[in-house]
């Protein structure tokens, strides 16, 4: 029996990326050229289940003839342009943005900023103590997770992840304009008394840690959470037929919270919110 291809096999795009040639799949962004050139970029709204909405600009590089920087993670990679990761411009930009992002926005729970900033000698205190923030408390209005918007980057991911990009929800947008834009849902109103169904998929996707399980959130404060310490097990979700793939992430014996694998072709790393939050009974011993 002859097997049939599902899609045509992909073109190669070549192109030049540092001096060096490279060839990756028509359709590729130059993020994943460079990734598969070992070349590490930094990247914050950047998510590889959502569509690029280019907001951060951290990731920039150097197209030889374009007037201006390009966002690596959404620039596909065309024949016979020639591309620079490293240049001073490109460093530059990337010192800026990481610069404004850190004195404004508490980045400790973002992974790989402190080697970034360390990096492209970023120095976040060069704007003065007055320096913009929201300067909000963690709002913990539920059992499930906690929004601590004091850390959010205003990346979009969780809007995207929430609205028509994976769960069609559409719970949370970004309410306001300059200084005062922050994500919300509805009239601002509490999560309780909102759209959200609960599903958690923001979380997976936050890039700072905003947003977080309650777990992780009161772990975090007692100062117990020590991510060297957890495993992590994939297994299938047994609540219903669908079968989604659960990551549990275990502590001390104890789940500390859920995600899931985003290269699984059906979810893509969304889960609902009994996958997401319902372990309890997994771990009543009695
Ligand atoms: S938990 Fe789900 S429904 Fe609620 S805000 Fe997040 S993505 Fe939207
Ligand atoms: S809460 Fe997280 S995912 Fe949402 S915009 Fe802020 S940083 Fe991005
Ligand atoms: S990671 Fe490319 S613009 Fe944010």
């Amino acid at each position: 029996m002859t097997a049939i291809p599902l899609q045509p096999p992909r073109r190669l795009v070549e192109f030049t990326l540092d001096g060096e040639p490279v060839r990756v799949p028509e359709g590729a962004t130059v993020l994943d050229a460079c990734r598969a050139a070992g070349k590490d970029i930094p990247t914050l709204c950047e998510g590889d289940t959502l569509t690029p909405k280019n907001a951060c600009r951290v990731c920039v590089v150097e197209v030889e003839g374009a007037r201006t920087l390009a966002p690596a993670c959404s620039r596909r990679a065309e024949p016979g342009m020639a591309v620079r990761t490293d240049t001073e411009r490109a460093r530059h930009s990337r010192r800026l943005v990481l610069e404004l992002l850190a004195s404004s926005v508490d980045l400790s729970t973002t992974p790989r900023v402190q080697e970034w900033l360390k990096e492209y000698e970023a120095k976040p205190g060069r704007f003065g103590p007055d320096a913009a923030r929201l300067n909000e408390s963690p709002k913990v209005d539920n059992d499930l997770y906690v929004r601590d918007y004091d850390k959010c980057i205003l990346c979009y991911k969780c809007v995207d992840a929430c609205g028509e990009q994976w769960q069609n929800t559409f719970a949370i947008a970004v309410a306001g304009r300059g200084f005062d834009a922050r994500i919300a849902v509805e009239h601002d109103a509490p999560l309780t008394d909102s759209a959200c169904v609960y599903c958690g998929n923001c979380i997976e996707v936050c890039p700072t840690g905003a947003l977080s399980f309650k777990s992780e959130f009161d772990m975090r404060a007692a100062g117990t959470w020590d991510e060297e310490a957890q495993t992590e097990t994939t297994t299938v979700c047994a609540y219903c037929g669908v079968g989604c793939n659960l990551t549990l992430h275990v502590q001390d014996n104890e789940i500390v919270k859920v995600t899931s694998p985003h290269d699984n072709p059906v979810t893509h790393g969304n889960l609902c919110i009994k996958g997401r939050f319902g372990y309890q009974h997994v771990q009543n011993r009695d």
